[in-house]
């Protein structure tokens, strides 16, 4: 070992010890003529000094060393200096003196200093990631990682799960994304699909006879990406056997117990909040609604529809719906420019406008369209919105998908400008009886809402295909904070509903037999009833370290573009390696 300790270890025990320290140079200060260096190691900084007491040739080695070189010190625990203890830093009450000093690495001047509070953009810390590791924020986040990590492979070993890997070359697993494809060499023209996730083989692992799997599993999803979604992501991946949706919950509340207490010193009270996907999508226009905060959405189609103004009358007569939020106290919050703002994000959204209305002290309304609303009409929908003196109440109509989107992200947004909540808080809830299907508008036929290997309630098996828009799955997702930090299914486990699900989201026999056919037969050759849970562990790790990005937790991410700007992946490859592959590629001609 070059070194006796870390970089964080040294106290006020070890004064009179001789140590032999390694690290990174943080800062290098030459207070005259006496050197002060901060060595600094993932453990943390200690204060090195080289004085007037050390030969001239250490003092003038001491005077070249830069940022970011390595170096190995040897010397002795010292106190500091009467008022110059830093209570902040572990070590802070020492210092080492120096008494040999070896330059172990000579560094170029870094493009940005690790050790510096001003960052640069985020481009320039991904294309030098060596450097923004370094940085102890980015070192906490990947202990973070690690400590939650740790914390569910050690609850569900406990629990006798079995940790089994699954492969990365397969066949394509159907998630809803577009998948990532390996080309075959042997067999050209052959592609492999990196897993969406590990769906299928989980559930082969049940009829297997493994009873309980887990499996820190990476996942591949080639899909529009936003701040918490990357196209290589990891998932604490669970499947079980003999299970009903109650007892997958269970379990995952025990790790959502364990892991708030280890990780945030907190009780989270079980069994969850349980909400249903419609209650959600009338309360909160989404699934995935941050519970931390009001402003429900209202219903307001019945009261609307029996107005004059046209906005109104047109929404509700085309089958659409009317429905509001109301602000307390929000009369007086904003400016007429940022209603403007609001209005622009609802129209955003998807909304064709929004109507603001202002509660005045006479419990009228005003507002660029309170004169379509007044009298009995104005009543009504105060009295439905239980709107008061001082209250803003924003309204959209529109179909009932537009209108949730539209007031969902007019909700995000007032919970968060208006500091409605508490950003420490944590809030874990349960979303159940997603439905079955969606309309798939590329098709004009039916989605499935998670993967067609989802079963459907009991009580839904008759309208899975008189109704299947009515059909309810035994589904379950977990909430934490408004983002959906986990999602799972109870699994068909007989070939025919199976196949009757294929059949409905327009999966020929054939086509079936071609890509899921060893589904099929694993079906019939004796499935247990199974069911499982995905947890994403980069949100989990965002969440609970209160991060906004989801790059802030990963070693080595891609940008909103799918791209590596460090390795420069994806790059074009050797003509070579595509003869090999049997592959000609269609390049878009150079922009002229
Ligand atoms: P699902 O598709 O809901 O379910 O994924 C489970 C969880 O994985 C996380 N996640 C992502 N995280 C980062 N980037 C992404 N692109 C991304 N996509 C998903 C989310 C999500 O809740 N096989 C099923 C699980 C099951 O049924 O057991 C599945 O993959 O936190
Ligand atoms: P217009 O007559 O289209 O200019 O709309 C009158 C007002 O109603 C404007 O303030 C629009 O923003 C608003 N508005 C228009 N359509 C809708 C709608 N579908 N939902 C809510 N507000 C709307």
């Amino acid at each position: 070992m070059l070194r006796s300790h870390t970089c964080g270890e040294l106290r006020a025990e070890n004064l009179g010890a001789h140590v032999a320290l390694c690290g990174w140079v943080d800062r290098v200060r030459d207070h005259k003529g006496v050197i002060f260096i901060d060595l600094r190691d993932r453990w943390g900084r200690t204060q090195v000094v080289v004085g007037p007491e050390n030969s001239a040739e250490l003092l003038a080695l001491a005077k070249t060393v830069r940022p970011e070189w390595v170096i190995l010190v040897r010397g002795t625990v010292g106190a500091r200096p009467d008022g110059t203890t830093n209570p902040k830093l572990a070590t802070g009450a020492i210092e080492v003196s120096c008494q040999h000093l070896e330059v172990l690495n000579e560094a170029e001047t870094p493009v940005f200093q690790p050790g510096a509070t001003d960052l640069p953009g985020e481009e320039v810390r991904l294309e030098n990631r060596w450097l923004d590791l370094r940085r102890p924020a980015m070192q906490e986040n990947l202990f973070l990682r690690h400590r939650i990590v740790k914390i569910m492979r050690d609850y569900f070993d406990d629990l006798e799960f079995i940790d089994v890997e699954t492969p990365m070359l397969g066949r394509s697993t159907p998630e809803g994304a577009r998948d990532y494809l390996v080309p075959s060499r042997l067999d050209h023209g052959a592609f492999f699909a990196l897993p969406q996730s590990p769906q299928l083989y989980k559930q082969l692992l049940m009829m297997a006879g493994f009873d309980r799997y887990v499996q820190v599993a990476k996942c591949f999803r080639d899909e529009d990406l936003r701040a918490d979604r990357q196209p290589e992501f990891t998932q604490l991946d669970v499947e079980m056997s003999f299970v009903e949706s109650a007892d997958v919950m269970g379990v995952i509340e025990g790790l959502v117990q364990r892991t708030a207490r280890e990780i945030l010193g907190l009780e989270v009270p079980v069994p969850l909040p349980r909400l249903t996907w419609d209650e959600c999508m009338e309360r909160f226009g989404h699934d995935a609604p941050d519970l931390r905060y009001g402003l429900e959405i209202v219903d307001l189609t019945p009261e609307a529809s029996g107005s004059e103004f046209r906005v109104f009358k047109a929404a509700a007569e085309s089958g659409g719906r009317v429905r509001g939020i109301r602000v307390p106290g929000g009369a007086t919050r904003f400016s007429r420019k940022e209603l403007d703002e609001l209005t622009a994000l609802a129209v955003e959204a998807g909304a064709k406008g929004l109507v603001w209305l202002k509660v005045e002290a006479g419990g009228e309304f005003s507002g660029p369209v309170a004169k379509n609303l007044v009298g009995e009409v104005g009543a009504a929908l105060r009295a439905k919105l239980a709107a008061e003196p001082g209250d803003l109440v924003l309204i959209v109509a529109d179909s009932f998908d537009v209108s949730c989107k539209a007031l969902h992200t007019l909700r995000k947004r007032l919970g968060a400008t208006l500091g409605l909540y508490d950003p420490n808080s944590m809030h874990f809830s349960w979303v159940v009886d997603f439905p079955m299907f969606a309309h798939d508008a590329e098709s004009g036929g039916w989605a499935s809402m998670h993967h067609p290997f989802t079963a459907p309630r009991a009580a839904d098996l008759q309208a899975l295909e008189s109704d299947p828009a009515r059909c309810r799955a035994q589904a379950y997702d977990l909430v934490i904070n408004g983002s959906e930090a986990g999602g799972g299914t109870i699994r068909i486990h007989d070939s025919a509903t199976q196949e009757k699900v294929f059949k409905l989201l327009g999966i020929s026999a054939e086509m079936a037999r071609e890509r899921f056919g060893f589904l099929l037969d694993a079906l019939r050759s004796g499935a247990p009833p199974h069911g499982g849970i995905a947890l994403g562990i980069d949100r989990w790790v965002m969440l609970l370290g209160k991060l906004d990005s989801i790059r802030d937790v990963i070693a080595f991410p891609k940008t909103q573009k799918a791209s590596d700007l460090m390795t420069g992946a994806p790059s074009p490859v050797e003509a070579k390696q595509l003869v090999e592959l049997g592959i000609r590629t269609v390049v878009p001609p150079p922009k002229a």
